[in-house]
């Protein structure tokens, strides 16, 4: 139920940091050591490359997903669409393991390709917020992802699980392997839950800018680079899912091969700066936009911030900064869908889980 909430979009986000809480409690052992099945720890470390599975925002999971277990975990990572790996297979490594991410653990494109996949005989583990869901049972493993039930159709408190499991996860197979890691996981992620608080305790501030930035548009850009660009496909798919303006998110430096000819007086242009490496690039696009006339709103992280930028976050460890740099790009969404009087939770033409082809 969604008690005195307006919404369950608006609801779910606000159990972020809890879900953060939850993941951390679920995954660790009574000596506050990472936990996780004997057999999914010896799937990891046979693997020679994995392939991610998914759709949506859960796609957008998992391009996240992919550089913890790459930069953390040492093994190579595709992370592919599901409607589109069932008909355009690439070449295969000789150990695959599959990952397929699911909320709903019901999405039919994600299943098409589990089928093939356990018919070439290839290991499968599916991370989802439904154990006992299809993807779960024809699964070999499943990673739960305590976010508890999401009604909303768009989908927040699961993208957020599903990137602190996949953190989880890299952190644990690196651990197993011998690979020596700076930082203790569930220690960043008790950080990244506060830090969540602080920007869902910010909801006055977020609503003024959807209104500064989202009221009567008719499309918007979002733009990032390295891991920020994943957050920015993610904060576009939330803004057109649920308030029908036509958004978009680019890596900054793709802009001058095209785009940046859509940027008119007024286009908004809401750019993420979380990555120390690319805080100057990134500014670079913002200044190339604005001399064509973008609307520009700058989300940086504390310590990178500058007097211009409209929002800043808290600061959480480099790799995690996704799990709270999308709250307020969910919040932007949510206001503007409520201030354009759509339907927050049910937005037309969508289902929550798409169990069809
Ligand atoms: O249940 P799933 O995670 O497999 O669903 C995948 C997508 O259908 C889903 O993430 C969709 O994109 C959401 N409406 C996004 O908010």
């Amino acid at each position: 139920e969604k008690g005195t909430y307006p919404h369950f979009m608006l609801k779910e986000i606000d159990e972020q940091p809890i879900v953060m809480r939850n993941i951390i409690r679920e995954y660790q052992n009574e000596k506050g050591e990472l936990k996780l099945e004997k057999n999914i720890r010896k799937a990891m470390q046979k693997a020679d490359r994995i392939y991610i599975i998914a759709a949506g925002t859960s796609y957008h999971a998992g391009l996240v997903g992919k550089e913890f277990l790459e930069k953390l975990s040492n093994i190579p990572v595709e992370v592919h669409v599901a409607s589109e790996f069932s008909y355009n297979m690439p070449l295969l490594s000789e150990k695959p393991l599959f990952i397929f991410i699911s909320q709903s653990g019901e999405t039919a494109d994600s299943r098409a390709v589990l089928v093939k996949v356990k018919e070439l005989g290839h290991p499968a583990l599916t991370l989802t917020n439904v154990p006992g869901s299809t993807l779960s049972r024809e699964a070999d493993y499943t990673l739960p992802l305590h976010a508890g039930p999401e009604i909303a159709v768009a989908s927040t408190k699961a993208y957020t699980a599903q990137i602190a499991v996949l953190a989880v996860l890299a952190v644990d197979t690196a651990r197993v392997k011998g690979i020596k890691l700076d930082f203790d996981p569930l220690q960043e992620l008790a950080i990244v839950a506060n830090a969540m608080e602080i920007i869902t305790n910010q909801k006055e501030e977020l609503e003024q800018l959807a209104r500064d930035y989202f009221a009567t548009t008719r499309n918007a850009f979002f733009i990032g680079r390295s891991t920020d660009y994943h957050v920015a496909q993610e904060a576009a798919l939330k803004l057109k899912e649920i308030s029908y303006i036509q958004a978009e998110g680019f890596a900054g430096g793709e802009l001058k091969h095209g785009t940046i000819a859509l940027i008119e007086d007024g286009t908004p242009v809401i750019a993420l700066t979380t990555q120390e490496n690319v805080n100057y690039s990134i500014r670079g696009n913002v200044q190339e936009v604005v001399a064509r006339g973008a609307n520009a709103l700058i989300i940086s992280s504390k310590g990178l911030e500058q007097d211009e930028d409209a929002f800043v976050l808290p600061a959480v460890h480099e790799l995690l900064t996704p799990l709270v740099s999308v709250i307020p790009m969910q919040l932007l969404a949510y206001y503007a869908a409520l201030h354009r009087d759509c339907d927050v939770d049910k937005p037309r033409n969508l289902a929550k889980s798409v169990t069809v082809e």
